[in-house]
């Protein structure tokens, strides 16, 4: 199976975790947008959904299903995304397509996260991805340094010559070389840089089922 077919067969196993009726918070990403694929045949069955960045709304809308603003919701029955690595406890790294922090904050409303990935995604311990934060422009230089300071080695992720712009007009900065051994610990300490709107790990509210494609099919993990 190539990659995209292993995607794809995770996306089509999501589906059994979504519920009749309530609003879907939905991910951001190459394996998400197979997942809204799959959601848009069963869009009569829904209410709508929630997305977590703008080209995941654009897609939504793009197959007729309704997209709800996040404050305009109390809670979601279950949030789908997909990961850059996962561990065997269901922590994550994400943040490559830069949608991290909607991710955090709209899976922060769900009750569960369904963590959808191929199995290439599965590490024992996370940090070979290079670990993306959003930053405050004005901050990214001081910010980076604090980084650099943790070990590892901070680039600005760039677009067409200028820094990536984020949904929400920040930057990101992807930490190269770290050896994460507590992604709980790491997550509060980048957290708490003045200047980092978001660390692209997800471990203290990890992943409550991850559904991982493998060539002999898709594995179910539960954390
Ligand atoms: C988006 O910002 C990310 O968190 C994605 O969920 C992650 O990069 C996985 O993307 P793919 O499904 O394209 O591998």
């Amino acid at each position: 199976m190539t990659q995209d077919e292993l995607k794809q067969a995770v996306a089509r196993a999501a589906i059994d975790y979504v519920v009749e009726g309530e609003i879907i918070g939905v991910g951001t990403g190459s394996t998400a947008n197979f997942f809204i694929d799959e959601l848009g045949k069963i869009k009569h069955k829904i209410k709508g959904a929630v997305a977590s960045s703008e080209a995941t709304a654009a897609r939504l809308q793009s197959h007729g299903i309704p997209v709800f603003d996040l404050n305009d919701v109390s809670s979601l029955a279950v949030y789908i995304d997909g990961a850059d690595e996962i561990t065997p406890q269901g922590a994550m790294i994400k943040g490559g397509g830069a949608a991290l922090t909607r991710e955090k904050i709209v899976a922060s409303v769900a009750k569960k996260f369904v963590c959808i990935a191929d199995g290439s995604k599965l590490v024992d311990r996370l940090g070979k991805f290079p670990l993306p934060v959003e930053v405050i422009p004005m901050a990214h230089a001081a910010v980076a340094r604090l980084l650099s300071a943790l070990g590892g080695e901070p680039k600005l992720r760039m677009k067409d010559g200028q820094p990536l712009l984020t949904d929400n007009a920040c930057y990101i900065l992807d930490l190269h070389g770290l050896q994460i051994a507590d992604p709980v610990a790491l997550e509060g300490q980048i957290n708490n840089i003045v200047g980092v709107v978001t660390v692209g790990l997800f471990a203290q509210r990890g992943a409550d089922v991850g559904l991982l494609g493998m060539a002999e099919g898709v594995k179910k993990f539960t954390y």
